[in-house]
């Protein structure tokens, strides 16, 4: 059975994963926290919490609150900061067999630019995630993923500065995903994952206040696999480069009708702090699916659900 997928066909080194089951940002920290309990090595890559120029604190608690189908979150990147990442973190990813993605926030276009060119050619990074669903300083709060032309400056600006593939990961709070998607393909992305989490909101209806310190936060979990199934559907027909699906994946046959839909390769979400083992299961449901169809080839799988 072939499960290995290539990330980044328009790379001159590509981006080859043994597997299409990845981790998705800030939901499976580093890796080294989570190699106790199974053997990580065995996803198609890691992708580590969202790293940013200086260490951050995040937003104020609290940051994490329940809902009937997902969780709704507002930890507002607190991270150690790419110095420590540098350092600390990459030198154990090196002697690992599973590639490790780093996925990158900033405030503004330069900031994304200088953490592309301080993470260029550190051993143990394998690729970069941008993330532009960050508060855009310079255009007034607004995210840069919202828009177009935002979008494609920060996808400029980060392949500008590094040899290494580049996803870019899109916000679905746009009513603009095709072109978001079009604009960062043109830019010079290898690959385009999404969904991040979607806006939302949850209140105390007692003490008559917002649940989360930020008040808003972003959604997670079952609830928006749907909103990330068509997401990925749609921009999977428009643009040539490989999409990753994100988005209420949490067994095979998720990541199945993500992978139909157009998806080359699945990130697992929240799903991994109901069961921190989620990945792996992810992983084995979708060989044994295979076998069960006698499917050969994932790539048989890759937009079945759109002939
Ligand atoms: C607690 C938490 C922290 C997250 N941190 C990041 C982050 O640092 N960078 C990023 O691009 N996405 C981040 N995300 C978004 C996830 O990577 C993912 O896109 C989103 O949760 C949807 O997938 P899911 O429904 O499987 O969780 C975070 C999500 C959660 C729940």
């Amino acid at each position: 059975m072939n499960l290995s997928v290539q990330l980044a066909p328009r790379h001159d080194k590509g981006l080859r994963l043994a597997n299409p089951v990845m981790t998705a940002s800030g939901t499976f920290g580093y890796g080294t926290e989570y190699s106790h309990l199974f053997d990580i090595q065995r996803l198609g890559a890691i992708v580590c919490k969202g790293t940013t120029l200086n260490p951050r604190d995040g937003n104020p608690q609290p940051r994490l609150v329940e809902t009937p189908s997902g969780m709704l979150n507002s930890i507002g990147l607190q991270n150690i900061g790419v110095k420590a990442l540098i350092e600390e973190k990459a030198p154990l990813w090196a002697k690992w067999r599973v590639p490790v993605i780093v996925n990158i926030a900033g405030e503004t276009v330069a900031e994304y630019a200088e953490l592309a060119n301080k993470l260029d050619g550190i051993p143990g990074i394998s690729a970069l995630e941008v993330n532009i669903s960050c508060p855009n300083i310079s255009a007034g709060g607004a995210e840069f993923g919202v828009h177009p032309e935002s979008a494609a400056r920060v996808t400029a600006s980060v392949r500008a500065k590094t040899s290494l593939p580049v996803l870019v990961k899109l916000t679905p709070n746009t009513g603009e995903i095709v072109k978001v998607a079009m604009a960062v393909a043109e830019a010079g992305a290898d690959a385009i994952c999404l969904i991040n989490t979607v806006r939302g909101m949850a209140i105390d209806i007692y003490t008559r206040q917002t649940l989360l310190g930020n008040r808003t936060g972003g959604l997670s979990g079952p609830a928006i696999k749907p909103v990330a199934l068509a997401m990925v559907y749609e921009v999977a027909g428009t643009v040539e480069i490989p999409v990753v699906g994100c988005g209420g994946i949490a067994s095979g046959s998720d990541a199945i009708e993500f992978i139909m839909a157009g998806a080359s390769a699945v990130q697992v979400g929240s799903a991994s702090f109901i069961n921190p083992r989620a990945p792996m299961d992810v992983l084995e449901g979708l060989e044994q699916f295979m076998t069960r169809e006698g499917v050969r080839d994932i790539s048989e799988l890759v937009g079945a659900a759109r002939r």
